[in-house]
């Protein structure tokens, strides 16, 4: 069980109806993500990684082909039992921090807390998970007072509450500059060498793929290189 990949995506495909065309986004994606590994997503603009990341998190799905996250088949679930598979296994983290802005760090971290299908944390344990990613001096500000990579970490932590087996982060550095930017890597690091957590990264950053251990590249929605 162990060795089994947290993800086996096979002949992937998305299309879209837009009036009376159909646009054809990604063509037959096929890749796997061993467990604990961290994995970066690159492709020019429009080669379809936010598709592909929406898929593999269980936030839309497929047009055809499989995608197997921990040995459960998620590419045809009704909403529902979607929904209760990204509340249990898959921590999503974005470009432009996706915080709500009249709550407080503590209380956007606890939100993943309420959703059925939780993994049975207290509260509390939204506390831990943000000093964990160096935030237990700013549980009570709102993301207007925090910084931009002080706001990137709340999102890590709302991320990471439910304990994920994947973290799934779309250009998570896009707005940072780089040194802040490197430090988030650094953190997405430590908790895959603390945790387990399979990552897996889109970014058009040279440096942000450095730190990965394998690269996926795109173009127009085909993978070109594994
Ligand atoms: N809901 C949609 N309706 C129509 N076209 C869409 C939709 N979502 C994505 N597309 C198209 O699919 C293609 C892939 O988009 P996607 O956002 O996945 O690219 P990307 O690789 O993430 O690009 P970027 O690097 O700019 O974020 C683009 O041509 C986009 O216009
Ligand atoms: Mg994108």
């Amino acid at each position: 069980m162990t060795s089994q990949p947290t993800l086996v995506a096979r002949g992937v495909e998305k299309s879209l109806a837009l009036g009376r065309e159909t646009i054809h986004i990604l063509h037959g994606v096929s890749f796997e993500l061993g467990r604990g590994e961290m994995v970066a997503l690159m492709g020019p603009s429009g080669s379809g990684k936010s598709t592909l990341l929406g898929i593999v998190a269980g936030l839309d799905r497929p047009s055809a082909g499989s995608i197997v996250l921990d040995g459960e088949e998620i590419g045809n679930l009704s909403e529902n039992r979607l929904a209760d598979v990204r509340a249990r296994k898959v921590g999503m983290v974005f470009q432009s921090y996706n915080l709500i802005p009249t709550l407080t760090a503590l209380e956007n971290v606890q939100l993943p807390l309420h959703v059925p299908g939780r993994n049975g944390h207290t509260p509390e344990h939204a506390r831990e998970t943000l000093a964990e990613v160096g935030l237990a001096h700013r549980l009570m500000h709102r993301p207007s007072q925090l910084s931009g990579g002080e706001q990137q970490r709340v999102a890590v932590a709302r991320a990471l509450v439910s304990d994920p087996s994947m973290i799934v982060a779309d250009e998570p550095t896009g707005n940072l500059d780089t040194e802040t930017g490197d430090a988030l890597m650094r953190l997405l690091l430590d908790i895959r060498a603390r945790l387990g957590t399979t990552i897996l990264v889109a970014t058009h950053n040279d440096a942000v793929a450095g730190r990965a251990d394998r690269v996926l590249r795109l173009r127009d929605g085909l993978l070109i290189e594994q």
